[in-house]
């Protein structure tokens, strides 16, 4: 029986001051062996831990992708049998809702024949995300900046290097859902506050480009799009920025909607800083996470 596999990455939205725009693939994933279902009913099997509780027939979130994505090109999306595995944790801020959209989506474009390409893959995810900082890095993989234009419907995106830097996940055992960390925003900034924080976006940009990685890190610690409003959703972000910053970490950020925080540190420095995490913080898991640089990635076995 021919089978699709997909492996597909979790993502860092916003590193500080790149709010809604900048993303970054993290080496965690969420993996699927997919074939056409024989009764032609949606059939989930979900395997580990955090995939537990997840509805398994027609009403899973992948399933309303999948014929979303397929209604728009005005053609049948099958059923499907789905064996899925995630070693992402859900509403922790590492892309968990990303990896499942853009999954639906590969899903759609495989059995459906959209015959869709990345490009137009990130079109559609942008569209139904809202923007591009997610689920750009999930289907290409790296750092990516992006933009949506809601009037257009349009996604922009450029890519800069990875950095050359470790990055170390602190992430909280409770979950805090993107909903509630987007209700704490403002509806408006002044001027003023919006030059200022797009001139420190556009430095950080600029620093890691060309490796100033003492510059970029202080930048990313300026946000004041939104992690001044959502820190109070993290009790243990003060105090992990506090410790990484002791150990020589070059910045310390809320991951995406959090409430997992993300540290960039020399790669001579980050054992000794994944370890004082663990000791210090011990309601959280602090592990090193790699980058992931290619996205999405799909194969069609014979099992
Ligand atoms: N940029 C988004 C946020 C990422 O911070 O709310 C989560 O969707």
């Amino acid at each position: 029986m021919k089978t699709l596999k997909l492996k597909v990455p979790a993502s860092t939205a916003n590193l500080g001051v790149g709010f809604d725009s900048i993303g970054m693939a993290l080496d965690k994933y969420l993996e699927v062996e997919a074939h056409l279902s024989a009764d032609e009913k949606w059939h989930f099997e979900h395997i580990g831990p955090h995939l537990l509780g997840l509805p398994n027939d027609e009403t899973h979130y992948i399933t309303n992708i999948a014929n979303r994505a397929t209604e728009k090109f005005n053609k049948e999306m099958p059923a499907l049998n789905l064996k899925m595995f995630s070693d992402i944790p859900l509403a922790r801020g590492l892309g968990s809702s990303a990896s499942a959209l853009v999954t639906g989506l590969y899903l759609a474009n495989h059995f459906a024949n959209l015959k869709l390409s990345k490009y137009e893959l990130l079109q559609l995810a942008t569209e139904i995300e809202g923007h591009p900082d997610n689920v750009a890095p999930t289907i290409y993989g790296g750092l990516v900046l992006g933009v949506y234009d809601p009037e257009l419907n349009h996604t922009d995106v450029s890519y800069i290097d990875i950095p050359k830097v470790d990055v170390i996940a602190t992430i909280p055992e409770y979950e805090l859902s993107t909903e509630k960390a987007r209700k704490v925003l403002p509806e408006t900034l002044f001027l003023k506050e919006a030059v200022k924080y797009s001139a420190i976006s556009n430095t950080m940009i600029s620093a890691l480009i060309q490796h100033n990685y003492e510059l970029a890190g202080k930048m990313m610690m300026k946000d004041g799009f939104h992690e001044p409003y959502r820190q109070h959703l993290i009790p243990d972000f003060h105090n992990i920025k506090q410790v990484a910053i002791e150990h020589g970490a070059y910045a310390t950020f809320i991951s995406g909607a959090g409430p997992t925080v993300l540290t960039f540190i020399k790669k001579e420095l980050s054992g000794k800083l994944v370890r004082a995490l663990q000791d210090e913080f011990k309601n959280c898991e602090s592990e090193l996470v790699t980058i992931n640089r290619f996205g999405a990635s799909q194969e069609i076995i014979n099992l």
